[in-house]
């Protein structure tokens, strides 16, 4: 959803003013001859011994032995990181799935299906809260693929939001409660069991494993923020214990085989902020966008918790990283309040080199931040031992400084200047933006998916764009890590943590990509747009060729293929590539080599939708992605799209499966 995190400006830190000029080290960089402080073996050494370490904790976490997490990177393909060898596509604006010639896709889950046997058969016209908890939910994204064995797997799926007014023939908010409970059970996430038939995988009515989690499921809050004032309601007057999660987007999957799923929108669901009387609680839910008058869906009618006249502190209990364990449909989620509280997109961990875990994260609003957390303790060989893991640690905000360094802040009452500030490290948590404004962290272009790459072990941070810089922040302008003005197209950042070591508080970072149509790069006069590098510059890693270059906008969700190969959804792809309105789509960047920065076109999407996931199976022959919200804008009976193909009045968010269809690996 792009709309809700382009929201006014806040009281942060005053950026710096400098402008930066276009000959900054890496943006300038030759094809394969950036300049780097380690060799490829080194790379290959370092990922080996972490391997080895993990092999170490045996076989009793076989979810390790298959799970691409940073650490977990297999020495083999990254020294024969093979080129990516299919026919890319071109842009399309056609209302269906387009993949390269020799791919095909499957749809394997999609809004309504029946996920339980005797679960009821969807029907547009009549659908029930009780149907719809008992099936495949509205607008995927986060896909997250969890082995059981060589032939079946567990599909953790996140249902962000819904679009009332394509899923109903009459939508009316705050009068039909009936609906209102619908789209509150067609909120937050399913798990499903696949199974591979002859090559594909499908959706099985699993009785040991399917779920589905609602707006409504019971919750435990954790961590250090659990049972503090400010989380507790008439509900709830312990603060431990909260119904339901909201507008989950993307997530993460930990070493120990559980699902990250990270709540972003929050905000959107609570009603009447205005009304409340000026002070702390106010202000906070300000600094995160709290509805000031009625919502869009207008919940508030029928629950009270909806309602801060009724439940101020409601909203302090969502914007966390919840994690689920896919494995047990009978774990009651945990609200990890160690992470803070944000409108987080994704969690991704990596391991230090000591064995803990880090978790990164972005904050999706204009003008905010990325986050990582790293645990207390170390992961240890049973899984269940690691549960309480994510409930000590230390959280850090980044600060990207315009030479190219950058710190990793701590948001604790350690920290000097937050230790006069806040009351204490739940304080700090619960109003986490805040403390990260008192700091001085670098103010972004809407960080979505922040993910570290399981071969070299450097971090992609997502900006997905910024229309604002310098109208909603006039002295502002760009920094270094933000350098377009305005920011219509996006750009990825790569992050090298110092000795890379996920644990460590300081790093280096460039540019890797700047986003947009290259070949209007060409024509682009340096200085165009003063201070600062004309909106529509690109930069692709050095790559050379812009006639060979696809053309991207609005990089959201990412993921890497075993080989670390970067895999770039969007979410506004038509945003000024000049070249008409195309769909969102899926892309693919080489990261390293001499087709560093080669961005080809693997996917279009089709009208209306935003691509999500993506997610690979361990051994790269099949990618999911979630098609989210296809045809949103026009709704019902007036929708652009009425994908998937077997629909005909109206469209359904859905996962596809796609595949070689001589069984080949994916891009290969
Ligand atoms: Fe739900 Fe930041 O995208
Ligand atoms: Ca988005
Ligand atoms: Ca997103």
């Amino acid at each position: 959803m792009t709309d809700q995190n382009n929201a006014g400006p806040h009281v942060g830190e005053p950026l710096d003013e400098e402008a930066i000029g276009i000959d900054r080290p890496g943006l300038h960089a030759a094809p394969g001859a950036r300049p780097r402080n380690e060799t490829f073996s080194d790379i290959v050494g370092r990922n080996l011994a972490r391997r080895s370490f993990l092999l170490g904790l045996g076989a009793s976490i076989p979810v390790l032995m298959t799970a691409k997490l940073p650490g977990f990177g297999e020495a083999a393909q990254a020294a024969s990181a093979d080129k990516l060898r299919f026919k890319p596509i071109s842009p399309s604006n056609a209302d269906e799935i387009l993949v390269p010639n020799g791919y095909v896709h499957d749809v394997i889950l999609s809004w309504g299906q029946p996920l339980f046997s005797g679960a009821p058969k969807f029907k547009f016209e009549r659908q029930t809260a009780k149907a719809q908890e008992q099936q495949f939910g509205y607008n995927c994204d986060f896909v997250g693929f969890f082995p059981l064995d060589k032939d079946r797997a567990l599909l953790a799926v996140n249902h962000e939001y819904t679009s009332g007014d394509d899923m109903f023939p009459e939508y009316k908010p705050g009068v039909d409660k009936g609906q209102a409970d619908v789209e509150i059970a067609a909120h937050g996430g399913s798990v499903v069991e696949l199974k591979k038939d002859g090559g594909r995988w499908k959706a099985v009515k699993s009785k040991k494993y399917n779920r589905r989690i609602t707006a409504t499921t019971p919750m435990e809050i954790t961590g250090p923020a659990a049972g503090h004032a400010l989380l507790k309601t008439s509900a709830d007057p312990r603060g431990t214990e909260v119904l339901g999660m909201l507008n989950n987007c993307s997530g993460g999957k930990t070493p120990w085989g559980t699902w990250l799923t990270c709540e972003e929108n929050f905000n959107q669901y609570f009603a009447n902020n205005g009304l409340l009387a000026d002070g702390p609680v106010k202000a906070a839910h300000s600094r995160y966008g709290v509805t000031s008058g009625a919502t869009g869906r207008k919940w508030e009618a029928f629950y009270d918790r909806f309602d801060l006249l009724k439940e101020p502190n409601e909203p302090f209990r969502f914007g966390w990283v919840v994690e689920i364990d896919p494995y047990d449909p009978d774990f009651k989620p945990r609200k990890r309040t160690a992470l803070g509280r944000a409108k987080h997109e994704a969690a991704t961990t990596a391991l230090t080199k000591d064995g803990r875990v880090a978790v990164y994260t972005g904050d999706d609003q204009q003008f905010d931040y990325v986050y990582k957390f790293v645990s207390k303790g170390k992961v240890k060989k049973k899984r269940e031992q690691n549960f309480d893991l994510l409930d000590k640690g230390v959280l850090y905000v980044a600060k990207l400084s315009d030479d190219n360094t950058g710190e990793w802040i701590e948001l604790s009452m350690k920290n000097p200047t937050l230790a006069g500030l806040f009351k204490s490290d739940g304080d700090i948590l619960i109003k986490t933006r805040l403390a990260a404004d008192a700091v001085g962290a670098t103010a972004m272009d809407r960080p979505e998916d922040v993910q570290p790459n399981p071969v070299s072990g450097k971090v992609y941070l997502t900006m997905t764009n910024n229309s604002a810089r310098t109208t909603l922040r006039p002295n502002a302008g760009e920094t270094a890590a933000n350098p377009r003005v305005p920011n219509f197209n996006g750009h990825i950042i790569e992050l090298t943590e110092a000795d890379d070591d996920h644990g460590a508080t300081t790093f280096k970072w460039e540019i890797f990509l700047l986003c947009g149509n290259p070949t209007i790069d060409l024509k682009t006069e340096a200085g165009e747009l003063t201070p600062g590098l004309a909106s529509n510059a690109t930069f692709f890693a050095g790559y050379a060729d812009a006639s060979k270059l696809g053309k991207v906008a609005s990089p959201d969700n990412i993921a890497f293929d075993s080989r670390g190969n970067l895999w770039i959804a969007t979410d506004g792809q038509p945003n000024s590539l000049d070249i008409g309105q195309p769909n969102d789509a899926m892309h693919v960047v080489p990261t390293d080599g001499p087709d560093r920065g080669y961005l080809r076109q693997f996917l279009s999407g089709p009208k209306g939708c935003e691509v999500c996931g993506p997610e690979f199976t361990p051994d790269d022959k099949t990618l999911f992605a979630a098609i989210q919200h296809p045809g949103e804008g026009g709704g019902y009976p007036n929708t652009v799209s009425t994908w998937p193909p077997d629909n005909k009045a109206f469209p359904r968010p859905a996962v596809i499966a796609v595949r070689r269809k001589d069984g080949g690996r994916i891009g290969s």
